[in-house]
């Protein structure tokens, strides 16, 4: 982490008051840390369609348990990536519907390719990537 600077932003008054009340909405304490939540945000999303950067992000799997070989299709994808899947969590949602959340390390460009595989497998109902990052490396 660097030092703090501060620093004035010349806004439009309607944009400010639209700006104070999201932030109203999403419980942030102040303006400060709203902006700096949406630069952090901006940068993930840079770093991330930059792709070479090591990241890490979440996998929601949902998927149907009855289809012929689908958990088997699934476990053979993630072993052949097991160095990207550092943990994963296996959850019977109901009688025929299973939910798997993948947690995921290594090269961005990598993880969203893992990501596209396992979710266009026929049968998985939803797949969500969700990116993550410390913020320490944009500080
Ligand atoms: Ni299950």
């Amino acid at each position: 982490m660097g030092q703090t600077i501060r620093f004035g932003v010349s806004l439009d008054s309607t944009l400010l008051k639209q700006f104070d009340e999201l932030c109203m909405k999403r419980g942030n304490p102040s303006r400060s840390e709203a902006i700096r939540d949406l630069i952090r945000q901006e940068l993930v999303r840079e770093e991330w369609e930059n792709g070479a950067q090591p990241s890490a992000a979440t996998l929601t799997l949902v998927f149907d348990h009855h289809r012929s070989d689908l958990a088997q299709k699934l476990t053979e994808l993630q072993h052949e990536s097991h160095e990207s899947i550092v943990a994963s969590m296996h959850v019977h949602l109901d009688h025929e519907n299973c939910l798997e959340v993948l947690v995921l390390v290594g090269p961005a460009a990598q993880l969203r390719a893992l990501a596209d595989k396992l979710t266009a497998v026929k049968g998985v109902k939803h797949g969500e990537l969700s990116l993550a990052t410390t913020g320490d490396r944009l500080a």
